[in-house]
């Protein structure tokens, strides 16, 4: 089994995908065939899908909400929070996760790069909306301040990243430089710019692991490491021993 050797200039940098979720029962969003009731995932996660629709995307997002809050962190969360807790300001974690089960398992140091699945907030000024319930239902809430929709805190298809996040992100590569190790744990690398960090770790001399239980072959040849397991499983000994 292997173990991830760390010394103490040793700053690590890990992204997360649906597959970290898997065992705590969220389904990955590829593992549903891209589908949802018939509808392709992009046509309720995307912002011509919700100005055609809004119902049904909130519909959509309520559902996942109601499914994650049912759900509980599982041993690969926990994992990370104690490897950050060990790590400190060496570490940081970037999550593509909506779910928000790393805070719950304890993680700090830690950027949501797609949203929240629990926050909402105006479509027209980004006012956040308090959400008083989990489901929305007719008629939609609208923005106390300006009127217009209230829409799901969620990086949509189609929609750029919060660039305080990215510059984030890469300050923190870029400080790290050789010292840095970068983990992809449970993600297809299909979306970018997360499926870029694993370039950007390389560009300043840093080492490379993916971590995944069906890695996706294009993406796993651009690591140094390959780790094949389910991270619930695999993580704890890869970071603390068996
Ligand atoms: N442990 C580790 N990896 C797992 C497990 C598990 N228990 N179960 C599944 N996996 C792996 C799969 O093999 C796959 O490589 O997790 C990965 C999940 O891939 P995707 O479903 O494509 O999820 P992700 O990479 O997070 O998607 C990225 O795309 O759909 C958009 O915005 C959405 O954040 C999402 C982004």
């Amino acid at each position: 089994m292997k173990r991830l050797q760390l010394d103490d200039q040793t700053r690590v940098l890990v992204l997360t995908g649906a597959g970290v979720s898997a065992e705590s029962g969220v389904p990955t969003f590829r593992g549903m065939n891209g589908l949802w009731e018939g509808h392709q995932v992009e046509e309720v996660a995307s912002p011509e899908g919700f100005a055609a629709d809004p119902e049904l995307v909130w519909r959509f997002y309520s559902l996942r909400r109601d499914g994650a809050s049912k759900v509980q962190p599982n041993p690969g969360h926990h994992a990370l929070a104690r490897l950050e807790a060990a790590l400190g300001e060496r570490f940081l974690l970037v999550t593509q996760n909506v779910d928000g089960l790393h805070a719950r398992a304890g993680s700090r140091r830690m950027l949501a790069i797609h949203g929240e699945l629990f926050q909402s907030r105006c479509e027209q000024c980004a006012q956040p909306f308090a959400d008083a319930h989990t489901y929305f239902a007719r008629p939609l809430p609208t923005c106390a301040t300006c009127g217009r929709a209230i829409r799901p805190h969620i990086v949509w298809f189609g929609e750029m990243l919060d660039p305080a996040h990215l510059e984030q992100v890469y300050r923190f590569i870029d400080e790290a430089g050789p010292k840095l190790v970068f983990l992809a744990i449970g993600t297809s690398g299909q979306v970018y710019p997360a499926s870029g960090l694993v370039d950007a770790a390389h560009a300043v001399g840093g080492k490379t692991w993916l971590i995944d239980a069906a890695p996706s072959e294009g993406y796993a040849a651009r690591f140094d490491e390959l780790v094949i397991g389910k991270s619930g499983e695999v993580l704890p000994p890869l970071f603390f021993g068996p």
